[in-house]
């Protein structure tokens, strides 16, 4: 296994995913433990992106309960009709969120969090297994690139699931 990431400091964003989507792979690819996988995903996004933060919620008993991240400390728990993680669960949709203050429901974990996307994670049966949630200390920080890039790596976890 790898023991660094490679990426091009200052790159444009949709570049560093091209850049980092094969060593993810790599990275992942031959692990079957999820909380592992996810860590390591998690490490490498705020890593080479710089995400404010960046981690997954899991599906426990009919909520959302946080998993492995990289950031400062957040909410534990979201049920499935709150905020963007649970709007992204209950309709299995991408969900980007331009300004969170605009959000109907948005949960603030942080005040310095101003825009948002939210990836499904689906199991091997087309259950949502959780969600990949990224947040920005900037306005309208996410676009049609990162819902690609985050989607793609998104598709490599659910491989390992
Ligand atoms: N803002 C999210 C909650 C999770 S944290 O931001 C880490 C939401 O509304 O679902």
């Amino acid at each position: 296994m790898a023991e660094s990431i490679a990426f091009t400091m200052g790159a444009d964003r949709g570049a560093i995913y091209d850049e980092i989507i094969p060593q993810i792979e790599a990275l992942i690819g031959g692990e079957k433990d999820a909380v592992a996988n996810m860590a390591n995903i998690a490490a490498v996004l705020r890593e080479a992106l710089g995400f404010f933060w960046v981690g997954f919620y899991v599906e426990r008993s009919g909520e959302l309960v946080l998993g492995p991240f990289q950031g400062p400390v957040a909410c534990t728990r979201i049920k499935f009709d709150q905020g963007v993680c649970g709007h992204a669960y209950t309709t299995r949709e991408t969900v980007i969120v331009p300004d969170v203050d605009q959000f109907p429901g948005h949960i603030a974990c942080s005040s310095a969090s101003k825009s948002e996307i939210v990836i499904p994670v689906f199991d091997a049966g087309g259950g949502v297994f959780g969600v990949l949630d990224v947040d920005s200390d900037r306005l309208n920080d996410f676009s049609q690139t990162d819902a690609e890039g985050l989607g793609k790596i998104v598709r490599l976890f659910e491989a390992t699931l």
